[in-house]
């Protein structure tokens, strides 16, 4: 929808947006990358730069949360007012647990309406099935719906485990009795946490991805190859030899396996390409469709983790490298 806005001094674009009904999917964070509109005039910021490609950007593409304007403006707005809100008939959720933050999302079947990103709260049950509840239930009076069919719940595994009280490593999710977690749906899945590196996090954002592209997502470095998952954790700061220990890892992944392409998610780092997580987008689909949720339960059977740590090749690659200048 055309918009002509107007202000006599400088004004943040999301607060004028939010005054007149509209509603921003990250809360204006900046974190999720869907706020677009068309306002070619405005400056491009490095926020348009991490989410938006080239051609959108040269199309006049831009997230209004982090804009200013001044005098008179026009836009294409696409976002939705908050008060066209409709009742969902098919009231899903998702939580994906990390360690940065919090993601509550909602959707009506396989269409997704509303996106929290919330802080990340300390690791422990109580506060974890704080902030996953009472979020989820304020969707809910938002969207009139009485409670969720299913609340799916993904994360790392400590996490999981803490909101759950679970214990056992699994590669396959289940469904479990809301009530047995104190949580706000009629059925809770736990999507599979194979073992105490790896998180179903971390296989939503592998699931469908080409063979022989090495992800990395923090210090976790991982590879679709012949039919397995080959992950590694490393840290990887921007120490010296934080850089050189990722340096030699991207070195090994090369050799050991071919890497075609070296992808970040979520983070600008040497050598790698930024893409955005995938991990909402996927999470949603395995609620919607239970074939998603196969595809993951097989990822999960694949995992093979790899010690860098104690292998010779990757040794040598980190003093090679060390040595190189
Ligand atoms: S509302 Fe999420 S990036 Fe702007």
């Amino acid at each position: 929808m055309k918009l002509t806005i107007n202000s006599q001094t400088k004004t943040s674009l999301r607060e004028y947006l939010v005054r007149e009904g509209y509603s921003f999917p990250c809360g204006g964070k900046g974190l999720c990358g869907r706020c677009k509109i068309i306002a070619p005039s405005l400056t491009e910021t490095p926020l348009d730069l991490r989410f938006l490609s080239e051609n959108e950007r040269a199309d006049g593409v831009r997230l209004a949360c982090d804009k200013y304007f001044e005098g008179e403006l026009t836009i294409d707005c696409t976002l939705a007012k908050a008060s066209t809100i409709t009742k969902i008939d098919e009231p899903l959720v998702f939580s994906i647990l990390n360690d940065q933050n919090t993601i509550i999302g909602i959707a009506d079947g396989d269409t997704l309406v509303e996106t929290l990103v919330l802080p990340a709260p300390d690791v422990n049950t109580r506060d974890l099935r704080a902030v996953v509840g009472k979020n989820a239930i304020e969707l809910y009076e938002k969207y009139n719906v009485a409670k969720a069919n299913v609340l799916l719940i993904s994360g790392t595994p400590e996490r999981v485990f803490a909101i759950t009280e679970l214990r056992e490593f699994s590669t396959y999710g289940e469904s479990y009795d809301a009530s047995e977690f104190m949580l706000p749906a009629e059925e809770v899945f736990v999507l599979p946490t194979p073992n105490e590196t790896i998180g179903s996090n971390l296989i939503l954002n592998l699931l469908d991805r080409e063979e022989g592209s090495l992800i990395i997502d923090g210090s976790t470095y991982s590879l679709i190859k012949d039919n397995s998952v080959f992950v590694a954790r490393v840290t990887s700061e921007s120490t010296e030899l934080g850089l050189i220990a990722h340096e030699a890892t991207i070195a090994y992944f090369n050799s050991e396996f071919g890497v075609k392409e070296v992808l970040s998610v979520n983070k600008n780092i040497p050598l790698a390409t930024p893409i955005l997580s995938q991990a909402e987008e996927v999470a949603l689909r395995a609620l919607a469709f239970p074939r998603v949720r196969t595809a993951i339960n097989k990822l999960a059977r694949k995992i093979v983790v790899l010690d860098l740590a104690n292998d010779a090749t990757w040794q040598d690659l980190f003093s090679e490298i060390s040595h190189k200048d």
